[in-house]
């Protein structure tokens, strides 16, 4: 598969000891690096959502975890229940997306917290780190692969997909993006439908970005055009990402999806989630399990900084939705699909993946 370049939305500066992170508020008009120096600068980054993306958040957290026992190593104050304490902030940064806690608990699970000295506990912390990213990317490779297998004997294919799924939500080239790129690189004739995705706009504004520094056609549509776009265009599959896939296959993602999931189900159009299995959470037995962000207000009532709305209103701003199980067509994953899932289904899927314990 021919792999271009892509965007980076994160860069670990060894010298300074500092995350370098692509501002992704303020793309595509500017591209600004913020420095991530501190765990509390970590924290905000996520909050605040300069960087943003389920998978990209698990490797954020972790080097918040590198920055965490970096500033307790500076001033001297590092104890085993003060460095949790930050891990437990640090994860609370945004609650549905469940790669950033996921990771954050495996880690902590791992390290030798009571019997290292803080510089060994931060040497392999930077390691882990960087491995999750490079695994991040090989497992994108490999949902690309096996989402292509899906579309192999297709062509004149028209894809609708929501929110940013792309190298700046895993550092890769991305999931359901990632899916979209293989299938261009393959040569096929393609056109992208993606939505604008109300009200943080990561679809028209980086997805669009990146589609189209890479030059894949697209078509932005709002989000209330995805209907009449999936008749009128003839749209053959919808694919989106996830940010916490519950045990029967119930998937959170991006607010819109469920929207997206019902009307693809009334029109017959196959509807896919393209996830890496580290976004599945096993201990959530289903979807109503699931806990949604909701984000502030004034990301409703302002659009690029400008009030659109009456001053004080009410506004609920739910930030992700749960599309039901018997909505998705497959969940494309690194090991494959998971044809028609349920929990039987996955359980199926993972018992012939002899390294992934669902228990
Ligand atoms: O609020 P965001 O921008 O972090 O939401 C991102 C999404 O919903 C993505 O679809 C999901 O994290 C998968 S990214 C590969």
């Amino acid at each position: 598969m021919n792999v271009a370049p892509g965007v980076k939305p994160i860069i670990w500066d060894e010298t300074y000891g500092v995350l370098k992170m692509l501002d992704q508020r303020k793309l595509p008009r500017e591209e600004v690096w913020v420095e991530g120096k501190t765990a509390e600068d970590i924290y905000n980054a996520i909050k605040e959502m300069i960087v943003r993306g389920a998978p990209l958040l698990g490797i954020v957290g972790v080097f918040g975890l590198v920055l965490a026992i970096t500033d307790l190593e500076a001033s001297s104050s590092y104890t085993p229940e003060k460095f949790l304490e930050i891990a437990q902030k640090l994860k609370s940064a945004r609650p549905t997306a469940v790669n950033l806690a996921k990771e954050i608990d495996r880690a902590l699970e791992d390290l030798p917290l009571g019997d290292a000295m803080p510089f060994e506990i931060r040497t392999l912390l930077i390691e882990r780190a960087r491995k999750l990213l490079k695994r991040q990317q090989e497992e994108d490779m490999a949902i690309a692969r096996h989402g292509l297998e899906i579309f192999q004997s297709m062509d004149d294919i028209r894809i609708m997909t929501i929110c940013n799924t792309g190298a700046l939500a895993t550092g890769g080239i991305g999931t359901a993006l990632g899916v979209i790129r293989a299938i261009y690189w393959a040569g096929k004739k393609m056109h992208v439908y993606p939505l604008e995705t109300r009200p943080f706009l990561q679809g028209a504004r980086l997805t669009a970005y990146e589609l189209k520094k890479e030059g894949i056609p697209f078509s932005l549509i709002a989000d209330g055009a995805s209907a009449i776009t999936m008749k009128e265009k003839r749209v053959r599959a919808i694919i989106v990402g996830a940010d916490r896939i519950a045990r029967n296959g119930d998937t959170a993602n991006k607010i819109g999806t469920f929207m997206l999931a019902t009307v693809a189900h009334s029109m017959g159009i196959p509807f896919f989630v393209a996830a890496p299995v580290s976004t599945f959470d096993f201990d959530t037995v289903t979807g109503e399990d699931i806990p949604i962000e909701e984000r502030a207000k004034e990301e409703v009532m302002l659009c690029g900084g400008c009030p659109i709305t009456p001053e004080d209103i009410d506004v609920y701003n739910p930030v992700f939705d749960v599309t039901p199980h018997h909505l998705i067509t497959g969940i494309i994953t690194e090991l494959g699909t998971i044809w028609h899932p349920n929990e039987e289904a996955i359980r199926e899927f993972f018992s012939r993946h002899s390294d992934v314990d669902i228990e």
